[in-house]
C-alpha cells in the first residue's frame, strides 16, 4: 500500500530517500513526507505527488545522513498535509513513517487523550508513535524496547520506521503484515518496502519477517524478534537490473510492460518447457507431485487479476488434470470459516505477493493443514516465502498499478503445472500433450506478431473513448479474460465495465444494451465459437456497438462486428495468453485519450498491503 524508504550512513540522505520514494510512488501517491536529521529533526510533508514535495522543500537546508520517507495510500483520514506521514511525537523528538493499518488505535487514542496528548491528524499511526513515546516516558527504556513493548500491544498491520532527534544516526524498523527490505551495503544500510528503492547501491538485501524488529546504524544491522531474542539476518543477492525498473523509452510503464510480454513469457517457459524434449522441468511442482496427484480439490485463492488467473486455472487444471478446482476471493475466504480437508491443496496467486488478503487467507488454511503452492511474482515477497512450494512467474518487476506482463507470467505457469500433473496422472494424451507444448512454446512470438498491430487497436480505442459504460464478454477460457477486460478497462479509464459470460446476457444484463454500449466480445476460434456468434447477433438486434478479438481466419464475425481485431490462431486452452493482450492495449490507450495518469490511476495502488 504505502511505500516506505530509510538511509542512514555517511552519504546525503535526502536524494537517496526521493529517489527511492520515486521508485515507490505506485504503492500509493496521496501524499509523500521525508524526515531529516540535520541539528534537530526536520519533517517535510505535502498532499499530492514526490514531486509536489521536491517543489516544497527546494531551498530548505536539506543535509542529513539519515533520513525516512512515506509515500501514502490514504486508509484513516483523508489525502492532505496533516494526515500525511512522517508523524511527529508530541515531544517532537520522534518521527515515524507506517504503512498497515491500526485496528485497535481508537482504543489506544482514548487512553492518550485521558493522558492529555493531543494529535494533529486523523490518523492510527500517529496514535501508534505517541503511544510508543507514552511508554518510553513511563518506563523511561530505550526506543528500542519502547517499540517493542508498544507493538506487543497493538493490533493490525504495520511496517514502521522510526527515527530520534537524540539518537541521529538510528533508524528503529519493525514489521508485520507490510514489507520490509533491508539493503546492506559499505558503512551504510537502506529500507525500503521493496528492493527497488535500493538497486542502484546494493544488491545485498534481507527480507524482514513478521514480528521482527531491526536496530540499524551506518555499520551495524540488529535483528530482533518482539521477545527480544536476536536473530541472524539472511542476506539475499538481488538477481534484478537497474533497467528493469526504468522506462526504457516508453511514455508509460504500462505500455512497457505490455511490450516486454514476449520476452517476460519467454523468460517464464524458458529453463522449463521443452516441447521437443516433451518435458517439464517445474521443480516446485516435482516436489510436491504427490500431493498434487493425491489431490482432492484445489482451492485457488487471490485477488483482482490474479484472481482471473485463478479462473483460467480452474478452467485448464479440470480439463486436464481433472482434479475439482474453487476458486475464491481471498477477503472472502479469509471471514467465511471455509472447510479445508486433508488432501485440498491450496494455490495462492499474486504478482507482488504481499496482498495482505490473500497472505491473510493462507496463513490461515495453512494453520488448518492445507499444503499452499504460490505462484508468485515477486522474488522473496511474502507469499513466498511462507509457501511450502511455488513457481515464480519471472516477469520481473512490474510497476504499472495496471497487472498485465505478470498475468501472462501467471498464465504460463498455470499452463505449464496442469500439462506436468496431467502427464504425471495420465489424464491426457501423449498426442494432445506433446501438441500444447509447442503451443506453449510458440506463444512469446505469436505475442510479438499481435503486438505490431497495436495501432489497430488504438483506433478502436479513441473511437469509444466517449463511451460511459461496456461489457466485456466471452465464454469457457474466454470468460475469465472478458473479467480481466472489464477490470482493466475500469482502473485505467474510469469507465464503467463488467465482465459476463457471453449466455449470461439474455438473464438480464442485455437491458442494458443500446446504440452507445460498446461491447466486447472476447470470441477467439474454440469450441463454442458458434454460440458466441449467436450472442453477438443478439447484441447487434439491439443495436449495440461490437468490439470482437477474434481470431485470424475469422470469416463470420467481422460480418457482425463493428470493429475486430486479430489475433493468431491457438488451441482454446492456449488462446486466453493471447487475447488479453488486445484488452490490455484497448484501456490503454483509452486510458490516454481520457488524460488518465495509466501507471498510477486514482484510488490504486500496486500492492495492497492492507486488509
Ligand atoms: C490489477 O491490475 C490490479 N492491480 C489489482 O487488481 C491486483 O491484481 C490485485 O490487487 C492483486 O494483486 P497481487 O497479484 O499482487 O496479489
Amino acid at each position: 500500500m504505502c511505500g516506505i524508504v530509510g538511509y542512514t550512513g555517511p552519504r546525503e540522505a535526502y536524494p537517496i530517500v526521493i529517489n527511492g520514494l520515486k521508485r515507490l510512488e505506485y504503492r500509493g501517491y496521496d501524499s509523500t513526507g521525508i524526515a531529516l536529521l540535520n541539528g534537530g529533526l526536520k519533517v517535510y510533508k505535502k498532499k499530492g505527488r514526490v514531486a509536489d514535495l521536491e517543489g516544497f522543500v527546494l531551498g530548505k537546508d536539506l543535509h542529513s545522513n539519515i533520513g525516512i520517507g512515506h509515500t501514502r495510500w490514504a486508509t484513516h483520514g483523508e489525502p492532505n498535509d496533516k494526515n500525511a506521514h512522517p508523524h511527529q511525537s508530541a515531544s517532537g523528538k520522534l518521527a515515524m513513517i507506517h504503512n498497515g493499518i491500526i485496528e485497535n488505535y481508537a482504543q489506544i487514542k482514548k487512553e492518550l487523550l485521558n493522558k492529555g496528548y493531543s494529535f494533529k491528524s486523523d490518523t492510527d499511526s500517529e496514535v501508534l508513535l505517541n503511544f510508543i513515546e507514552e511508554i518510553r516516558k513511563n518506563n523511561d527504556c530505550s526506543l528500542e524496547d519502547a517499540v517493542r513493548s508498544a507493538l506487543k500491544r497493538i493490533t493490525g498491520a504495520y511496517c514502521i520506521l522510526l527515527i530520534d532527534e537524540d539518537d541521529p544516526e538510528t533508524i528503529i524498523a519493525a514489521r508485520k503484515g507490510s514489507p520490509l527490505v533491508i539493503g546492506v551495503g559499505k558503512g551504510e544500510h537502506f529500507l525500503g518496502s521493496d528492493a527497488t528503492p535500493m538497486l542502484e547501491y546494493t544488491k545485498e538485501v534481507v527480507y524482514v519477517n513478521d514480528y521482527e524488529l531491526a536496530v540499524v546504524k551506518p555499520d551495524s544491522l540488529v535483528l530482533k524478534n518482539l521477545g527480544n531474542e536476536k536473530i541472524t539476518p539472511f542476506i539475499t543477492k538481488l538477481d534484478m537490473e537497474l533497467a528493469a525498473i526504468e522506462k526504457g523509452g516508453y511514455d508509460h510503464f504500462m505500455l512497457k510492460e505490455i511490450f516486454e510480454q514476449p520476452s517476460t513469457i519467454h523468460d517464464c517457459l524458458r529453463g522449463r518447457l521443452d516441447a521437443n524434449a516433451g518435458t517439464i522441468t517445474m521443480s516446485g511442482i516435482q516436489n510436491n507431485m504427490e500431493a498434487f496427484k493425491e489431490a482432492k480439490r484445489i482451492i485457488i485463492l487471490a485477488c483482482g487479476t490474479s484472481w482471473h488467473a485463478g479462473l483460467v486455472a480452474e478452467y485448464v487444471i479440470e480439463e486436464l488434470c481433472r482434479i475439482p478446482v474453487e476458486v475464491e476471493y481471498a477477503s472472502e475466504f479469509r471471514y467465511r470459516n471455509p472447510i479445508i480437508n486433508k488432501g485440498d491443496i491450496i494455490i495462492a496467486i499474486s504478482q507482488s505477493g504481499e496482498t495482505a488478503d490473500t497472505l491473510v487467507a493462507i496463513e490461515n488454511a495453512k494453520e488448518q493443514g492445507a499444503v499452499i503452492f504460490g505462484i508468485v511474482n515477486v522474488v522473496g515477497s511474502s507469499i513466498a516465502r511462507i509457501s511450502n512450494g511455488g513457481a515464480y512467474t519471472h516477469a520481473g518487476p512490474e510497476i504499472g498499478v495496471a497487472s498485465t506482463k505478470a498475468f501472462t507470467g501467471q498464465l504460463a505457469v498455470i499452463m505449464m503445472m496442469a500439462l506436468k500433473i496431467a502427464r504425471e496422472k495420465n489424464t491426457i494424451s501423449q498426442e494432445r500433450y506433446n501438441a500444447l507444448l509447442f503451443e506453449l512454446e510458440a506463444i512469446p512470438e505469436k505475442v510479438e506478431a499481435l503486438l505490431k498491430s497495436a495501432e489497430d487497436i488504438k483506433k478502436i480505442g479513441l473511437k469509444y473513448q466517449g463511451a460511459t459504460s461496456s461489457l466485456f464478454l466471452g465464454r469457457g477460457y474466454n470468460f475469465p479474460i472478458a473479467l480481466e477486460g472489464a477490470l482493466k478497462l475500469k482502473e485505467i479509464s474510469y469507465i464503467h465495465a463488467e465482465g459476463y459470460p457471453a449466455a449470461e446476457m439474455k438473464h438480464g444484463p442485455i437491458a442494458l444494451v443500446d446504440e452507445d454500449l460498446p461491447v466486447v466480445f472476447v470470441a477467439t476460434k474454440d469450441s463454442y465459437h458458434e454460440k458466441i456468434v449467436s450472442n453477438i447477433q443478439e447484441i447487434k438486434a439491439r443495436k449495440g456497438k461490437v468490439i470482437a478479438i477474434i481470431t485470424e481466419g475469422d470469416e463470420v464475425i467481422p460480418g457482425l462486428a463493428d470493429d475486430v481485431f486479430y489475433v493468431p490462431p491457438a488451441d482454446e486452452l492456449i488462446a486466453p495468453l493471447l487475447s488479453c493482450i488486445p484488452l490490455q492495449l484497448l484501456s490503454y490507450y483509452v486510458g490516454i485519450a481520457k488524460g488518465v495518469d495509466v501507471d498510477k490511476p486514482r484510488n490504486l495502488a500496486k500492492s495492497v498491503t492492507v486488509e
